[in-house]
């Protein structure tokens, strides 16, 4: 029998989508902070399919990447022996609580969501494009989540979550802890290396500027060594003037755990960085390659989170049911 999550004072949940292109940015700024904390409490590792399907999604291609990314997370270093590896369409009180917080949820606020207007742009919209943090607030509620690892992107979505439950307790009594978000110090926003002003993101048509968990070695080399720098000619950390060369400051500071020391050149410092992330992203690649090879071991691995988690998910729902007055 699997034990079940008995949330604590640190219970971690950190979530990411399953749309393929998982990037630096993913590993830095949501999936390197859950696995470095995971033993400081109980931690829940979440496939976001459900938020996949909120853009136009082809339905084999969202199978095929929900695996990849738990074979991801498990390469990263996710361990299912203590970190519940779970898929937030396997359990559907996600989808109760989904209904129940937007009971409580204002149109207003989350239509005013900076991701819903950027994702918005063109062509029809789907409702849950503009209802997707609220899944996110449940994703997190449903677990008495203390502590949210996410990448910058996320602060506003986590707000929301934070603002739903502090209402949710005002108006029906305590129901959820109010999670809070945990920023990774550097490379909270790890930006595009061919477009320095803007984050690394799956969403760029371009791939000029954007370092794949799993590409080749000698991809990331060319990405770095591409990477958009300027002309002042000296290394200094000045996100304003310096994007590009701040942006592979923050990448160097994450991957190392450490400050950068001096660099006399930008090719030295590309050199360092380059050596930094390979460091980093070799192991991944080689565990990946193990672990994509064998879904019918993934698929078990989500079965038994589930079921470590599935306790908790029913009894908050149970709890929230009975808080908003519906018959038991
Ligand atoms: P997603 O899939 O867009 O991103 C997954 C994680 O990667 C982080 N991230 C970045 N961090 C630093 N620099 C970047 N350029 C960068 N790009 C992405 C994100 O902040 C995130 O931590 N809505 C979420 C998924 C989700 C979730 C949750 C997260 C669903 N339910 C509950 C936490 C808790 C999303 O779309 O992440």
């Amino acid at each position: 029998m699997t034990a079940t999550i008995a949330p604590t004072s640190t219970t971690r949940l950190t979530g990411l989508q399953p749309t393929g292109g998982l990037h630096l940015g993913n590993l830095l700024g949501g999936i390197r902070p859950l696995v470095e904390s995971q033993y400081d409490g109980p931690a829940i590792a979440m496939i976001a399919d459900l938020h996949a399907l909120t853009m136009e999604h082809d339905p084999a291609k969202v199978r095929v990447a929900s695996l990849e990314l738990a074979a991801v997370l498990l390469a990263a270093g996710v361990d299912p022996e203590h970190t519940a590896l779970i898929a937030n369409s396997q359990i559907p009180e996600h989808s109760e609580l989904h209904y129940l917080l937007e009971c409580v949820a204002n149109y207003g606020e989350v239509a005013r969501m900076i991701q819903f207007k950027e994702k918005s742009g063109s062509g029809p919209v789907r409702l849950s494009l503009l209802t997707y943090p609220v899944l996110m607030a449940a994703d997190i509620l449903l677990y008495d989540i203390a502590f949210v690892p996410v990448g910058e992107d996320q602060n506003q979505h986590l707000e929301l979550a934070r603002t739903i439950a502090t209402r949710f307790n005002a108006r029906y009594g305590p129901t959820f802890r109010v999670p809070e978000g945990v920023r990774p110090e550097n490379a909270a926003r790890v930006m595009d290396l061919a477009e320095p002003t803007r984050k690394m993101s799956k969403s760029n048509p371009s791939a000029a500027g954007r370092i794949g968990l799993l590409d080749p070695p000698e991809v990331v080399r060319r990405t770095i060594a591409r990477a958009v720098t300027d002309n002042v000619g000296e290394v200094r950390d000045d996100p304003e003037n310096q994007p590009g060369i701040s942006n592979l400051l923050g990448i160097l500071a994450a991957c190392t755990d450490s400050r950068p020391r001096e660099f006399t050149s930008y090719g030295e410092l590309k050199r360092e960085v380059t050596d930094a992330v390979e460091a980093l992203l070799a192991p991944i690649r080689a565990r990946y390659a193990a672990l994509s090879a064998d879904p019918g071991h993934l698929r078990s691995i989500l079965a038994e989170g589930k079921a470590k988690v599935r306790p908790t998910a029913s009894e908050t729902v149970r709890r929230t049911r009975a808080a908003l007055g519906l018959l038991d």
